[in-house]
Formats: structure tokens, sequence, C-alpha cells
């Protein structure tokens, strides 16, 4: 399939172009609507990313708006969470407003009943607008998933709702994901990929036909707004 891949020699290189066109994409937004509201991806890749971010002076912390893509349903401070990486990595180094930090909240008695809070809080936070980030930032699996959207998952055809719970075949299995419908509508979607372990579906995600591509979640990811692939040398091979 068609993908907009820019490569880059190592993790490091590939988190400092992304950090750059984030901010570019953060300013703009910031501008036009006076915030900039993004969805986190979860898992290690990102990590450096939310690190340089961290150190970013001067920074409109004010302004920026911080979700998930996705979630694994435990506690916050559990060494799976991707609230506490991105606490670590970011949130704990910055002085953003508690306010503008929006987890999604695995204290819910069950991750439906936490989808259901999640979906709320987008609603009540976009109103009576689309649900359209202004940046969505996800990273893709051995077999293509993203977000928590997993081969297979009967929520790659949601059409209403914002956000799921699924259960992946991973560890741990019980998560909470944005849907495609929420995917779709972002304005600017960056894929941060790293690694030899990754190679393979990117060399899938590259020559499958279009026709074909839906088989992958990643390919599900088809927004009205661009998509970037930030790739290292050893995913892009
Ligand atoms: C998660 C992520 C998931 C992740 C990919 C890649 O909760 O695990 O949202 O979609 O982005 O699994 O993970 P790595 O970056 O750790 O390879």
């Amino acid at each position: 399939m068609e993908m907009d891949t820019r490569v880059f020699a190592d993790l490091d290189g590939l988190s400092h172009a992304a950090l750059n066109e984030l901010l570019r994409v953060m300013h703009e937004a910031i501008d036009q609507r006076g915030r900039f509201a993004i969805a986190l991806a979860g898992g290690r890749t990102p990590a450096r990313l939310y690190s340089l971010w961290s150190h970013e002076q001067p920074m409109p912390w004010d302004r920026v708006q911080l979700f998930w893509g996705d979630e694994r349903f435990v506690p916050h401070n559990d060494l799976l969470s991707n609230f506490r990486m991105v606490r670590e990595a970011l949130i704990a180094h910055v002085p953003i407003p508690p306010a503008n930090v929006y987890p999604i909240p695995t204290d819910q008695p069950s991750p439906e009943q936490a989808a259901q809070a999640y979906e709320s809080t987008l609603r009540a936070f976009f109103g009576a607008a689309a649900p359209a980030f202004d940046l969505v930032l996800l990273g893709l699996g051995p077999e293509g998933h993203t977000a928590s959207l997993f081969p297979g998952s009967p929520v790659l055809d949601e059409k209403k709702q914002l956000v799921a719970a699924v259960k992946a075949p991973a560890n741990p299995p019980n998560r909470i994901t944005l849907t495609p419908v929420v995917l779709n509508l972002a304005r600017n979607t960056f894929f941060l990929v790293s690694g030899t372990d990754k190679r393979a579906i990117i060399t899938a995600l590259r020559q499958e036909p279009p026709t074909t591509a839906d088989q992958f979640p990643a390919a599900r990811v088809r927004p009205a707004g661009p998509v970037v692939w930030f790739l290292d040398r050893g995913a892009y091979g």
C-alpha cells in the first residue's frame, strides 16, 4: 500500500524527526484552534519521543491536551500501563496542568465501563464538533496491530463507538482502544516504528495491494489528514 515513509538511522533519529513534526502540527493547531489535542501511542517505541518532548522549551503546555490511543486494563502504576510510561517519560517532567491530562480510567470496575467512561470524556471534550485529534501517534505490532486493534477484531468494523474494550492476543489481554471511527478523523497521524522485528510487517504493508491490506489493522487507518510513517533502518530494511 502507498505509505509516506521517512527513514532514519535509528530510534533516536526517528524520534527527533517526529518531535520536529509534532511541534509543527502543535503550533498550527494552537494558531488555528487555540489548543493541541493529541492521542498518544503506548508500548516502548514512543518513549524516546516523549522524553525529548519533555526537554523542549519554550512549550505552551497550558494549550496541550493529552489523551491515549489505547491502554492496558491495569492500574496506572503497573509496569504495563501506557499511562505510567508517558508519566515517567513526559508528564512528570513538564508543567502541564493536570486538567489537560486525560488518562483512560482503568480504575473502573470493568474494561467495558472504562471504555464507556472514556467515550464520555472524548464527547465532552470535543462537544458538538467531530472528535478529530490534531495528531494521533500510533505504533505497529509485528502482525500489523495498532493501538489495541488486532487482526480479526470486530472493533475494526465499528462505525459508531469512539472507544471500545477489547480482548487482545497479548499480555495483558484486557485493553481499551480508540476505534477506527476516531482514528480516521485525525487531522494528522504519525506511525512510529523501530527495530528489525518490525521489518517483516513494514515490508508486508509496503508490498500489500490496497485490495488486501485491510487484513492489517494499521492499514485500516485511512484518515482524511496526512499519515506519516517514521521508521528506522531496522524496520525499513
Ligand atoms: C500498546 C500499544 C501498541 C504498540 C505496539 C508496538 O499498548 O502496546 O498501543 O499498539 O504501539 O504494540 O509496541 P512497541 O512500540 O513496544 O514495539
